[in-house]
């Protein structure tokens, strides 16, 4: 028996976070918003060297409850993160390492509004906020971008904003500037220096599609990806292990990556045209793995596109898409340095029990892994990998089957 982390209906996220706010604020919110986590397909590493990702929405999401308040002051309360209202003053919200610093899971929900603010939509009223989120934190699975991005969309209505529209009538325009705010909140207020694929995933992504995300400009294109259709389906496998973001790792990969495009000379590593003169460039070591990795999965990104816009996975297209998700794994083991012996033992179960590939999603350090396996037979490798890691004795893993979900919006 495996543990399965199954996420909550729609029905049942509204429920708790309304019953949540009416319990500790003794009234009715204005609404109840919500927002998905992700999975990234492929692309990893490449957003900030303005590569190409390819992210879907899961069905797990965090619900906000929010109603406006008529001073500055907001109140956060989650029973997923602490016992106790959180209070704090919009006037003081600062930077990370600033007097007025704010930390932990309300720095995600408070720095949105900051950085509404410095982007000129402001002021903002305060706000009382529930928190219901059943996206596992710490998984890698972007709970921090769903909490972002939650708040974004409440506050984009209850401001009047107008940014976001619908989640089935979305605003493009809109909501690149919904990420760039929320991206702020997690690199100025909560301190991790990420890219925007996470945001842009929750907010961007559609029902039944992956979204081909050029990071140079941001723009995005939504590709079916009905793997059911194809006779496949996604295991996802969260292996518990710590992962975060904000410890130094993940700011040292990005700034290996900004110096490897200083001394060749470009913006950005995606500029990089030819990886051997590339390589010859470079002195050291550890940048040329780098730039290896950054390259070569912004080729791999390209390939496995072209191979969903060609037609079905099935056939030698199976084969070649799942070895681009294995070879993206071996990359970002060897090259980039950021998987973990759970991650690495989870990508090798999954694929002696069958998987036609398998590599590690998001930031890494811990965090989840994917498997791309036959419809039906996700137990079968979650059994594989459950087992493997007793034999090491790892924390048992969750499993999830990522289906493509909707983007942020209004729930109730
Ligand atoms: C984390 C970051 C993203 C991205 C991925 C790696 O999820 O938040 O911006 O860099 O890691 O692809």
């Amino acid at each position: 028996m495996v543990t399965w982390n199954e996420a909550a209906s729609r029905e049942e996220g509204v429920a708790q976070a309304r019953a949540l706010f009416t319990q500790t604020f003794g009234y009715e919110p204005e609404g109840i918003w919500s927002a998905p986590g992700r999975v990234n397909v492929i692309g990893e590493h490449v957003d900030y060297n303005g590569g190409p990702c390819l992210p879907i929405a899961l069905p797990h999401r965090a619900y906000v409850a929010v109603a406006r308040r008529e001073d500055r002051t907001v109140r956060l309360v989650s029973p997923q993160t602490q016992e106790e209202v959180d209070v704090l003053d919009l006037d003081r919200v600062a930077p990370r390492g600033q007097e007025g610093e704010v930390k932990n899971w309300a720095a995600y929900l408070v720095g949105v509004a900051w950085a509404l603010e410095q982007a000129g939509y402001g002021p903002l009223p305060g706000y009382d906020v529930a928190l219901w989120n059943c996206v596992p934190r710490g998984g890698g699975l972007s709970s921090s971008a769903a909490l972002e991005c939650s708040m974004a969309v409440a506050l984009d209505e209850l401001a009047g904003c107008g940014l976001a529209g619908s989640a089935d009538t979305p605003k493009e325009e809109g909501r690149k500037i919904l990420v760039d705010a929320c991206r702020r909140a997690e690199n100025e207020i909560a301190g991790a220096n990420t890219g925007g694929l996470d945001q842009t995933a929750s907010l961007r992504c559609t029902h039944g599609h992956a979204l081909e995300l050029d990071c140079l400009d941001m723009s995005a294109t939504p590709i079916p990806f009905d793997l059911a259709a194809q006779n496949l389906e996604l295991l996802v496998i969260d292996t518990r292990a710590k992962h975060s973001l904000n410890d130094g790792q993940y700011a040292a990969r990005r700034a290996d990556c900004e110096e490897a495009a200083r001394i060749l000379g470009v913006d950005l590593l995606v500029c990089v045209k030819d990886l051997e003169s590339a390589l010859e460039a470079l002195n050291e070591e550890r940048l040329r793995m780098r730039v290896r990795h950054v390259v070569s999965e912004i080729a791999r990104t390209r390939a496995f596109v072209d191979l969903l816009k060609e037609g079905s996975l099935e056939g030698e297209r199976l084969k070649v898409a799942g070895a681009l998700l294995t070879d993206s794994h071996d990359s970002l083991r060897q090259d980039y340095e950021v998987t973990c012996p759970e991650l690495d033992v989870a990508v090798d179960a999954a694929l002696a029990a069958g998987a036609y590939g398998a590599r590690m999603t998001g930031g890494g350090f811990g965090g989840s892994a994917i498997a791309l396996v036959d419809a039906g037979s996700g137990g079968g490798v979650a059994e594989a990998v459950a087992a493997a890691f007793e034999r090491e004795g790892f924390m048992e893993p969750h499993f999830m089957i990522a289906v493509p979900e909707g983007p942020a919006g209004r729930e109730a």
